[in-house]
């Protein structure tokens, strides 16, 4: 019998075509609406194989349902949506997406930075509002870029490609990681500092670490008092790493200078949601990935994922504990 897989948004056609060729493909047909979570639960029990996105959780609930789940192919680098220890303890394979798109997300980080420093989303309401007056000498004035110091939390691939970026921009890139990677400090040309020291002398403060449970709030009231005034915070990795209300205080405050955030705490973030409601935030909706190509080669990796676990073969990309 041909093995079953749950994909739960409508993926590329092309996509479906080379799984349905070996498998029996249930999908989800939406492209924008998540698979409801009731249809989930009863999706799961007579799947071999998941394919899914980071807007369904795929807790232990979920994953008790499951009878002879194999894989768990998550269409995304970040797995934090996934109980990985649920799965493991039922034999359960996880996979990602990293690599695929690592320059794509450090593309958007550095435009992030680079909006919210310059202020590009702020001049360009004025003008679309009629509001542009004369050129005036301080007007819609920003943050130096070139010559600044980058402060990189989290130093993944992404944050390594971020160097690259910043290094054309004659940048001072400071990083703080979990563990030290003396092998990238001489060819990156990059400095480790503790997280205290990197937020008192980082212009910008680039998050880019995996969510867990373990780094929930890590940048919160204390962290946003170290940072410099002029210093602008940059979030593209999850939304959950910030303490958005102390973020709330820090710019309200103008303890810190401004915000660029891709990715909220609870999303799709609501519109009324305060940070929404700052001059000084720049905000995108979790488009980090975001390019047609980058999101075809997700899309490819975590079908191939598939593939391999249920014809007996090893994962690409699993997650590893
Ligand atoms: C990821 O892959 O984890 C990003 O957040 C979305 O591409």
């Amino acid at each position: 019998m041909r093995p079953t897989i749950y994909i739960t948004r409508l993926l590329p056609k092309d996509v479906i075509d080379k799984l349905s060729i070996d498998l029996n493909v249930r999908m989800w047909e939406e492209e924008e609406i998540p698979v409801p979570r009731e249809i989930l639960l009863r999706e799961i029990k007579n799947a071999d194989g998941l394919l899914c996105l980071l807007t369904d959780m795929v807790d232990e609930e979920v994953i008790n349902e499951a009878t002879r789940l194999k894989i768990i192919s998550n269409m995304a680098v970040g797995f934090n949506n996934i109980d990985i220890h649920s799965a493991q303890k039922k034999g359960i394979i996880v996979t990602n997406t990293p690599g695929v798109l690592t320059e794509t997300t450090a593309d958007l980080t550095f435009a992030l930075l680079m909006a919210t420093a310059r202020r590009l989303i702020d001049a360009s309401d004025c003008l679309r509002k009629g509001e542009w007056g004369a050129w005036s000498p301080m007007q819609h004035t920003g943050q130096e870029v070139y010559g600044a110091t980058l402060g990189i939390v989290g130093l993944g691939r992404i944050g390594e490609a971020l160097v690259k970026w910043a290094k054309g921009f004659n940048m001072n890139v400071l990083y703080y990681n979990r563990t030290q990677k003396f092998y990238k400090e001489r060819e990156l040309e990059i400095h480790f500092t503790k997280l205290r020291d990197l937020l008192k002398q980082a212009d910008f403060v680039c998050l880019l670490l995996p969510f867990s449970h373990e780094v929930y709030h890590f940048i919160g009231k204390e962290e946003l008092s170290l940072m410099k005034s002029n210093a602008i915070l940059i979030n593209t990795a999850r939304g959950g790493i910030v303490d958005e209300d102390a973020l709330f205080d820090a710019l309200k405050k103008g303890k810190i200078w401004a915000a660029g955030l891709d990715v909220f705490e609870e999303e799709p973030v609501s519109s009324d949601h305060p940070l929404l409601s700052l001059p000084n935030v720049v905000t995108l909706p979790h488009i980090g990935s975001a390019s047609v190509q980058t999101r075809i080669n997700m899309a490819k990796l975590a079908a191939d994922n598939i593939l391999n676990v249920l014809s007996e073969k090893k994962p690409i990309t699993p997650v590893k504990l």
